[in-house]
């Protein structure tokens, strides 16, 4: 099955980024793979409803790439979803455009993974923080992924920020490959590394 993948990235100052540059770099260009940078083709926040729900249409997967930012997304994320999502296309009585569409979120830190937790200084997990999320794909009638999600990736030394992107490209082709049931991963706190679990799995059993 070879979906089609559309990463919506969103970095306020990405010529500041670290984590996010280095991951929108490792998917640029993949076949079947899209990145639109929000800030970059809105920096005005003067979102093109018609032209991002023609994308949502042509699209199967919905990635939205970004720092966590107050425990939650960058602020054109939210206007994007305020004003594309709307009533009689993505959710009401004839709102079907996104039903069985992929939504996923994937994002960087700056808290540690300890931190994110019911013992951590966050107190909840970085899952129960995307509830919004979780929720707006269900009302989307979409299929919520867990995340993936890189903990404090600006302190990452290069080589494993390399990794960390070869990590996300493979879960970005195996979304797009259709390697990654939702049964197999849906109650992992992230999903980096179940692609390369699978990947593991298929080469055992071959
Ligand atoms: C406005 C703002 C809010 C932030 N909120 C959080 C937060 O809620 N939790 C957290 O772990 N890090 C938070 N951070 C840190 C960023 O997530 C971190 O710097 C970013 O993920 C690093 O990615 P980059 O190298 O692509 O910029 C925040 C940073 C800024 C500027």
């Amino acid at each position: 099955m070879a979906n089609k993948v559309l990463v919506l990235l969103a970095h306020p100052a990405l010529e500041t980024s670290v984590t996010n540059r280095r991951l929108a770099r490792a998917v640029t260009g993949l076949d079947g793979v899209k990145v639109h940078d929000l800030y970059e083709t809105y920096p005005d926040f003067e979102v093109d409803v018609a032209h991002e729900q023609d994308l949502l249409r042509e699209h199967d997967v919905v990635v939205f790439q970004h720092p966590f930012y107050w425990y939650s997304a960058p602020a054109i994320i939210k206007e994007w979803l305020d004003l594309v999502l709307e009533h009689g296309f993505a959710y009401g009585r004839t709102g079907n455009a996104l039903r069985g569409k992929i939504m996923m979120n994937a994002f960087s830190t700056g808290g540690r993974e300890e931190a994110y937790g019911p013992d951590g200084r966050n107190r909840f997990t970085v899952r129960q923080l995307l509830a919004p999320f979780d929720q707006t794909a269900n009302l989307c009638h979409m299929i919520y992924y867990p995340p993936f999600v890189v903990y404090r990736g600006r302190g990452l030394p290069r080589q494993a920020l390399a990794e960390t992107a070869a990590t996300y490209r493979r879960c970005i082709e195996a979304l797009r490959d259709g390697t990654l049931p939702y049964e197999q991963v849906a109650d992992l706190p992230r999903i980096n590394g179940a692609a390369d679990a699978l990947d593991s799995q298929q080469s055992r059993i071959s």
